[in-house]
């Protein structure tokens, strides 16, 4: 696969197969993930890889704002990925102050390339991913008993596909680009 083939071809994957995916696996793709470019290299992005199906069931129940979709995305993977960010850091001087009038923008910023990053990885090594953003941060930070200083940006369910949806369609060059 090219790399234009895995930016076309990644799909967000709803179904998943019961074919399981080692540690191995995932730590390949968070090993590649840390090549992502980040603010100042700050590398705030941090990955809680839930592989035990008691407590991925309890987030997909619990964590997900009654949004039953994403109740049965999470369910039917295998895998469910909690990315975070280290708060406080990315856009920030040393001082604590804010570098740019953009606030904390930069951290969502550095944790959307970190996401990205991994979901074409695991798309390169023959995984399916979906990248979830309707999800009750508080309940899930209890559940899984995060520190303070820890922002959920995303939730990324992964394993084999078993479907292979057509992409959506996107906008025109002409919709979203203009040559000045
Ligand atoms: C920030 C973000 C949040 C998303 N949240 C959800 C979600 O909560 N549930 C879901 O089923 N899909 C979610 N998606 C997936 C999008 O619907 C999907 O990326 C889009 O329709 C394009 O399809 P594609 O990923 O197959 O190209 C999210 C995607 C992004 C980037």
């Amino acid at each position: 696969m090219n790399f234009t083939e895995t930016l076309t071809g990644r799909r967000s994957i709803r179904k998943y197969s019961d074919q399981p995916v080692t540690k191995e696996q995932i730590e390949k793709i968070i090993e590649l993930t840390r090549f992502a470019p980040t603010w100042k290299n700050s590398q705030t992005a941090r990955f809680h890889v839930i592989m035990n199906p008691e407590l991925k069931n309890r987030i997909a129940e619990e964590g997900t704002c009654n949004f039953s979709k994403n109740k049965l995305n999470i369910q039917s993977a295998p895998v469910l990925v909690i990315q975070t960010t280290v708060d406080g850091i990315a856009g920030y001087e040393k001082d604590g102050t804010f570098t740019t009038s953009k606030g904390t923008h930069w951290q969502s910023f550095d944790a959307g390339i970190a996401c990205q990053t991994f979901c074409l990885t695991a798309y390169d090594l023959g995984l399916g991913t979906l990248i979830m953003g309707i999800f009750d941060e508080e309940k899930i930070k209890n559940i899984l008993n995060l520190s303070e200083g820890e922002s959920i940006a995303a939730l990324i369910a992964l394993g084999y596909p078993a479907e292979q949806p057509n992409a959506p369609k996107r906008k025109e060059l002409s919709d979203i680009m203009q040559i000045i």
